[in-house]
């Protein structure tokens, strides 16, 4: 079921919106983009700039707008809250980042928007479990980036270590996008080879490739003060594998309700997204350990969770 009139709604026009916005218009064939950003000047300055891409790429129509406009879409992208500065971590920005998403979640809902929800804000695991609670969507209707940027830079990491293309490493972070997140080893594979069977294979490097990733948002954000491309990328294909239909899986914020053990809540795990949003959540076989890890993640998260104000 291939959409005929694809509409998205932007919420949050800053680094990250700005450059999801530049890769949907080139990747995902819609006919609406519009932009909703407490600051209206940049807004429209940046829809304007976006429109001039559209002769060369998707005739879509780019404007800003309200969150009434979301009536009609298919998609509500939410970037907006405030970003993590050197030193903070995701889960510092919770109260903040908590109080921005009801005073949009609310209105979009109001307006009768019947879509899916695709959330990017940090921390961005309890922000779309927030997001699904705010809304009272189901569940499949919500989705956060979750650990797809952590696991596109593990897969960045491992090709080169082993010096393979990208598209030979299959390998996921799991758990929150943050801190508590971990490398999933056991199941990872090389060129379709288990990467712990692989000869000379060093534990005490993958556990300082694991280390990096975890901080490589953090390195990023101490060199040029954000990280944008990265996840604006991630947004990108999980809307193109709502507006396509394509059944894609990827390491999202899913909605767990078993798997791992775990009862509730959101967390990185990869998932088959379609037109219906999440079609199916993937539980990954992990190792006792690494359930641990998994179990340990989960309830970091709900501390912060049942803290929040
Ligand atoms: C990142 O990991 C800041 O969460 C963002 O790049």
């Amino acid at each position: 079921m291939i959409k005929k009139h694809r509409k998205v709604l932007l919420v949050g026009d800053g680094a990250v919106g700005s450059s999801f916005a530049f890769s949907l218009l080139q990747n995902c064939g819609i006919d609406e983009l519009v932009i909703v950003d407490l600051q209206k000047e940049h807004a429209e300055g940046d829809s304007l700039d976006l429109e001039d891409l559209t002769p060369m790429m998707t005739p879509a129509q780019i404007r800003t707008g309200e969150y009434s406009d979301a009536a009609d879409a298919d998609i509500v992208v939410i970037t907006a809250g405030v970003p993590r500065k050197p030193g903070e971590t995701r889960l510092d920005l919770v109260n903040k980042n908590t109080k921005i998403l009801e005073s949009i979640v609310t209105p979009v809902v109001d307006s009768g928007f019947n879509g899916i929800f695709v959330v990017s804000a940090n921390p961005v695991d309890i922000l779309t479990a927030l997001t699904q609670h705010i809304s009272g969507f189901p569940k499949n209707k919500v989705i956060g980036t979750g650990t797809s940027l952590d696991s596109a830079r593990l897969q960045v990491a491992l090709s080169k270590e082993f010096d393979v293309n990208t598209g030979e490493v299959d390998a996921y972070i799991l758990g929150e996008h943050g801190d508590s997140s971990f490398a999933a080893y056991d199941e990872a594979t090389i060129a379709g080879k288990p990467l712990l069977s692989l000869p000379n294979v060093d534990l005490d490097r993958l556990a300082q490739i694991e280390d990096d990733v975890k901080k490589k948002g953090g390195a990023i954000i101490s060199r040029k003060g954000a990280t944008f491309y990265g996840v604006a990328v991630c947004l990108m294909k999980i809307c193109r594998a709502i507006l396509m239909d394509e059944n894609l899986v990827l390491p999202i914020s899913a909605p767990v309700n078993g798997q791992y053990g775990l009862e509730d809540g959101y967390i990185g795990s990869p998932a088959v997204i379609n037109g219906s949003g999440i079609r199916q959540v993937i539980e990954v076989n992990l190792t006792d350990e690494e359930t641990v890890k998994m179990h340990e993640s989960a309830r970091k998260m709900n501390e912060v969770l049942l803290a929040a104000e």
